[in-house]
């Protein structure tokens, strides 16, 4: 089960072997998992259908390998660690046993409520343990899970409720975030308004509210699991069984549900979680994200229960009580690898180092980043202040999509370079690509970044629409995963992601599509048309900046403002909230009345010096009135 590279030279040498003899290599891999029936082949690919499949006739379990299969070795150790959002409130424990338990007690009283093989069911709930429960009693009986993060608006929830067709949601009453205490069920009931699909809901009493519970529909989870026993066969799973899909954002469109298999998904999650975080038996992992995106999903969940780790899961925010916090429970549960995105770095790094600096943090021994592009200055305060420069930061890029972490350090093993991503994991062919499409195989040089062999979690379809999947992934460069992001390498080899080269604006991490958003600003009656581009924002990342025409000037700009913002946080959710909105009397569009973006992009950078060539536009005069305008 110890998947663990260990030295740099093992790496090469590793690499070198994943891609003379893939199969070969990822067999030697996938062997050690727990299989009901083994595979009879390891791969059948083509990337023009796309046409993936990984362990072929494999059978499985994936909360057999996360769970079962630890019980002899480790059924006293620590599975789940759970700390409040309020450091007062007592911390929970979940040993292996416990948490296998509550998963099979869950996993029947899913099957109680109807709940079979193959159904969906939407997860959207606090960062609570019953939330990885959920999601390992539907993966223990097959269903399908869609987990959408609890920032969600209801019309955002009754889309991906609908898109997948869930039979069931799972809520709770209400979560916390800091200070404040925001509904669920209410939101839920909104959206399922709209949802003929759904024929239950299941509530977990998280806050102690008494909402609205529809009769018939409607059942709290104490109620559910009251009869339920203890132990719950596992459904056995085809290696290319959908175990979860997930929703993300891409330039075109409503998002789409991103398909991750059994087989490879389990694999991969656990290999790359290994590798990356360089986990030795005893360690205690933290991982910040939300469950409620894919980094939550394979490394909170997946990849360290897989491993047999010890994973813990935070309800609270980085900054509640007081931005201590994260220090304060890195301290408190000896916490030896912990994995953040730059903009909580970034918000950390604005409070000052005092706090930081009242906290020993002696335990760690790895940090990691994820999510978009760490700048220098936000790596060196995580290596300097957090890591006392004793402990080498891994900067993981991967996707939603690549369903684990692809190109990344290694926890020590591996050289670093602040805001480089550095390697591929064994296994990966990351290739970068010229404007034609042709490979660039020298260094020190930059291209389109792409995946030109398949691994094992590379996600499958988008959700009843392979078509969108091929057009979006597999079409823009023939015989080639294109990922959306553009890259150089280094002299050395080793990657630095620059950043999204499609419409796709990653705001704290969090993916938006501009097309999504504008469609969001233009459901307001006053609004004629809009477009949104995504500028460098200091705390963010990325920052939205909305150009939007109305019917009539707004008078009240104040007012207009302030409704732009209220229809995005209900089509989306507040997490989508536009930073900039600047009312324009036009758009600048080509004579075939193209949005010609890169204008709108330069202008909202602050660099409208730097437009370019604007005569071919149908109406030049209105690049001066933007440029005038502009916040
Ligand atoms: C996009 C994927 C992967 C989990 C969280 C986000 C950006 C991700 C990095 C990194 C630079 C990164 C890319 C990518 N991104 N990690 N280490 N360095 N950029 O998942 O929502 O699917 O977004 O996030 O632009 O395409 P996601």
């Amino acid at each position: 089960m110890d998947l663990r590279i260990k030295s740099f030279d093992e790496y090469k040498e590793k690499y070198r072997q994943s891609v003379k003899n893939p199969e070969g290599f990822w067999d030697e891999i996938a062997k050690t998992f727990s299989w009901k029936e083994p595979y009879d082949k390891v791969l059948e690919w083509d990337f023009d259908g796309p046409d993936v499949k990984w362990f072929l006739n494999g059978k499985l379990n994936i909360t057999e390998n996360a769970l079962d299969r630890h019980l002899e070795k480790r059924g006293n150790k620590l599975a789940l660690i759970w700390e409040p959002n309020d450091p007062k409130e007592r911390p929970i424990r979940y040993t292996y046993r416990e948490l296998y338990e509550k998963v099979c007690e869950f996993a029947n009283a899913l099957k109680a409520q109807g709940i079979e093989k193959g159904d969906v069911v939407c997860i959207y709930m606090p960062m609570i343990p019953e939330l990885t429960i959920a999601v390992l009693a539907c993966a223990r009986i097959g269903a399908v899970h869609s987990v959408v993060f609890a920032g969600f608006s209801a019309h955002a929830v009754a889309d991906r409720v609908n898109d997948a067709k869930a039979k069931m949601v799972i809520t709770a009453d209400g979560l916390n975030r800091g200070a404040k205490q925001i509904p669920l069920k209410r939101v839920v009931d909104e959206a399922i308004e709209n949802c003929n699909c759904v024929e239950s809901v299941i509530v977990y009493d998280c806050l102690g509210w008494s909402p609205n519970m529809k009769e018939g529909r409607d059942h709290w989870w104490h109620d559910v699991v009251q009869t339920m026993a203890k132990e719950c066969p596992a459904e056995p799973m085809d290696a290319e069984d959908i175990l979860f899909i997930l929703y993300t954002s891409g330039s075109t469109g409503k998002p789409k549900g991103v398909v991750h298999t059994c087989g490879g998904y389990m694999v991969y999650s656990a290999y790359s979680f290994q590798n990356v975080f360089q986990y030795e038996e005893s360690d205690i992992y933290w991982c910040t994200a939300d469950i409620g995106w894919i980094t939550g999903h394979t490394y909170i969940i997946y990849g360290p229960l897989v491993s047999g780790a010890t994973t813990m899961m935070f309800e609270g925010v980085p900054t509640y009580p007081d931005p201590g916090r994260f220090w304060q429970v890195i301290d408190k549960h000896g916490v030896n690898q912990f994995y953040t995105a730059p903009t909580a770095i970034r918000a950390l790094m604005a409070h000052g180092e005092d706090h930081v600096l009242s906290y020993s943090l002696d335990s760690l021994k790895v940090l990691g980043s994820v999510g978009e592009p760490i700048n220098e200055e936000a790596w060196r305060w995580y290596h300097i202040h957090v890591g006392k420069e004793r402990c080498p930061v891994v900067d993981s890029w991967w996707q939603t999509e690549t369903g684990g972490i692809m190109i990344s350090g290694l926890g020590d093993i591996s050289p670093m370079r602040p805001s480089h991503a550095g390697y591929p994991l064994p296994g990966i062919q990351p290739v970068l690509l010229d404007q034609e499409g042709k490979e660039i195989t020298e260094n020190g040089v930059e291209g389109y970044l792409c995946v030109k062999f398949p691994w094992p979690s590379m996600l499958r379809t988008t959700y009843r629409d392979h078509e969108r999947c091929r057009v979006t992934y597999f079409s823009h460069y023939k015989g080639h995963y294109f990922t959306g992001d553009g890259a150089k390498r280094d002299e050395n080899g080793m990657y630095r992601i620059i950043g999204r080269v499609d419409d796709v604006i990653n705001v704290s991490g969090h993916r938006f599509g501009t097309a999504e958003i504008e469609e969001a600003i233009n459901s307001n009656a006053a609004v004629v048309e809009s477009a949104v581009v995504g500028y460098p924002h200091a705390l963010k990342g990325q920052g939205i900046y909305a150009y939007v025409v109305f019917e009539k000037m707004p008078e009240d700009l104040e007012t207009a403002r302030a409704e732009i913002i209220e229809t995005v946080v209900e089509e989306i959710g507040r997490i989508a909230k536009p930073e900039k909105i600047q009312f324009v009397s036009g758009l600048p569009k080509t004579r075939s009345g193209k949005i010609m973006r890169r204008i709108l992009r330069k202008i909202a950078e602050g660099e409208p010096d730097k437009l370019g060539d604007t005569s071919t536009l149908l109406d030049p005069d209105v690049v001066d009135e933007i440029v005038n305008g502009a916040q």
